[in-house]
């Protein structure tokens, strides 16, 4: 009794939550994905940085584009969940730092002025985001899968450019005929957590 949300939210985003494999045709509307934006946006990250960058793959020219980077095993599932996104980290969101931390807006100069730093920040801060995201996709009932089996440098070529870094390709559906692979262990608490 020391989580205070709802058991069936506690199944829906986590527990009783699996990574798809397949999918129904059911489509994905761009409404569900504003919702889903909408809701995790508000996940924290660091300097709130919203480095995260979506691009939804949904004409068939795009399908085919995408598809084409994947690795083999990737293919079938990403040609044929109703719904793509590509996320993808801006190295250059310090632009917009200033309107997110009106606080704060000399964090911009002072922390990421320099750009390799502003790679490092973006990889962590959209890869929390790519995180929230994908919990979003499951609190809007539907399921998701995650991958980062892809030519990177092919996706960033294609859909992206030299400021945005490909982190992870996410197929959004409800799940499909034997969606599942079957569910792997977790590491225990006493594996993971020590205490100083
Ligand atoms: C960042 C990331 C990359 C992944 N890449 C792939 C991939 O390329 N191909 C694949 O089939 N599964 C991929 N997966 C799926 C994981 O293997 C899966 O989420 C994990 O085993 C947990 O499965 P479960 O949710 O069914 O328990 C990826 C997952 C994540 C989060």
């Amino acid at each position: 009794m020391s989580l205070v949300l709802d058991p069936t939210a506690q199944d829906l985003l986590f527990r009783e939550a699996r990574t798809a494999n397949t999918f129904t045709d059911e489509p994905v509307t761009d409404e569900q994905v504003q919702a889903i934006y909408d809701l995790v946006k508000f996940g924290p990250t660091a300097f709130n940085q919203s480095p995260l960058r979506v691009v939804l793959v949904r004409s068939a020219e795009g399908r085919e584009r995408l598809v084409q980077h994947m690795a083999e095993g990737n293919r079938p599932k990403t040609a044929t969940a109703p719904l793509v996104a590509i996320l993808a980290a801006d190295n250059e969101f310090h632009e917009e730092l200033p309107a997110l931390l009106p606080h704060f807006p000399q964090a911009k100069d002072l922390f990421f002025s320099e750009r390799p730093a502003r790679e490092s920040a973006a990889g962590l801060n959209a890869a929390l985001q790519a995180a929230y995201f994908i919990i979003g996709v499951r609190a809007a009932g539907l399921a998701a899968g995650p991958m980062t089996g892809y030519d990177a440098a092919g996706i960033q070529k294609e859909f992206l450019d030299d400021d945005h870094t490909p982190l992870m390709v996410v197929n959004i559906g409800k799940p499909g005929e034997d969606a599942w692979f079957p569910r792997s262990p977790r590491l225990s608490f006493d594996e993971v957590v020590t205490t100083v």
